[in-house]
């Protein structure tokens, strides 16, 4: 017996979405909806021909056969969707970042609450091999006092890439590195180190002239456990690397670059560390210089845990309101940068970012 999937958006990165439920034993694709009908179409066509068509949410939302909805519209237009969805009582795993305003990510929580939906947040290296590791060894304090947390995105996008939707160079419709690309990786900074206490960036475009958006971010955060990071993170460096994220505590330092780790040394080896230094594919693509190239099997296991959540009325792996530090971070650094000055958490007049 498999759960019903609806994607709602046949976009670019759709395909990802429809491997992997095409992939997964638990999971069916029953249904695509795109306001654009030929995109929905070939989506179907390519990976789940059975499944039903749809150009309008509220007829998706009318089939009774979809159960989960996978929001995977442009990031101004999530907080409609999931709305729409949970007013239906339909369960929800959308695209990162929630929503472009901590107020939106509020009220879309509170109404999966109100209609007891589960509400997962697709920031899907969490669930990858080497940061697992990463966050059980800084749970079981093997890092000791940790002292840095760092991580590395030193990505290219072209001009014409910022071209393919008009959102993609919109910063109010959640386009611009920040938002869009280093989220998943300042997601990790706070999974793993905590909230964060300040924020300070900086904010440039080296390479997109013809974009304004910002093509490149350098942030300096302290956190609540008191650690210093810091993020570099840019899509104007060609030809594009694997991301880094870097910990160094006082007994143990880890590396993961891509999606393996590069450094994993702990004063206190332990026998398994042979096998977890091991462990992750280095093959396997992280978007570098590719937006589509991403292996789906991350997203698959959200998948799968979210119809394990329903089952086991459980949250998710990844429950929105773990999300929403790191939205909150990402405002600062804008209000950081326009400002000019560090800014402290929690984030007050969030509205003024975009005045
Ligand atoms: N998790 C990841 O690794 C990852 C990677 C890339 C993109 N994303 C996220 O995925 C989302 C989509 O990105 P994309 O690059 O595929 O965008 P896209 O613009 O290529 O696709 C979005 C699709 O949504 C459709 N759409 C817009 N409004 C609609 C509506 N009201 N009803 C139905 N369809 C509608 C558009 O027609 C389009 O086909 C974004 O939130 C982005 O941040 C996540």
């Amino acid at each position: 017996m498999t759960t019903g999937f609806g994607i709602l958006g046949a976009g670019m990165i759709s395909a990802l979405h429809a491997d992997a439920l095409k992939n997964s034993q638990k999971a069916e694709l029953v249904a695509v909806c795109d306001l654009q009908q030929e995109r929905a179409e070939k989506l179907a066509g390519d990976f789940a021909p059975n499944a039903k068509v749809y150009t309008k949410l509220d007829d998706m939302l009318a089939d009774p056969n979809v159960k989960v909805v996978n929001v995977v519209t442009p990031n101004h237009l999530h907080a409609d969707a999931v709305l729409a969805c949970a007013t239906a009582d339909k369960h929800i795993l959308c695209e990162k970042p929630p929503a472009m305003s901590l107020t939106d990510t509020d009220r879309m929580i509170e109404a999966c609450n109100q209609a007891d939906v589960k509400f997962g947040i697709f920031v899907q290296c969490r669930v990858r091999e080497s940061i697992r590791q990463m966050k059980k060894a800084i749970d079981q304090g093997r890092f000791g006092r940790i002292l840095r947390a760092d991580t590395i995105m030193k990505w290219y996008r072209s001009t014409e890439y910022y071209h393919t939707d008009a959102w993609r160079s919109d910063r109010r419709n959640g386009a611009g590195v920040t938002v869009q690309h280093a989220f998943h990786y300042i997601d990790l900074l706070q999974y793993l180190m905590g909230p964060a206490k300040t924020v300070q960036a900086r904010m440039d475009n080296f390479a997109h002239p013809d974009v304004k958006l910002e093509d490149t971010l350098d942030a300096l955060i302290h956190f609540g456990n008191g650690a210093t990071g810091s993020v570099i993170a840019s899509t104007a460096l060609w030809p594009g690397t694997d991301v880094r994220i870097e910990i160094y505590g006082e007994t143990g330092a880890a590396v993961m670059q891509g999606a393996a780790f590069s450094l994993w040394q702990f004063q206190d080896e332990r026998p398994e560390d042979e096998t977890i230094r091991r462990s992750g594919d280095a093959d396997q693509a992280t978007a570098g210089s590719d937006p589509t190239a991403l292996a789906s099997i991350e997203h698959q296991l959200v998948i799968d845990d979210c119809i394990d959540a329903i089952a086991e009325d459980r949250e998710t792996i990844i429950p929105c309101t773990s999300v929403r530090p790191t939205l909150e971070m990402v405002l600062a650094m804008y209000k950081s940068d326009k400002e000019g000055r560090p800014i402290e958490l929690p984030l007050t007049d969030e509205y003024s970012i975009w005045r």
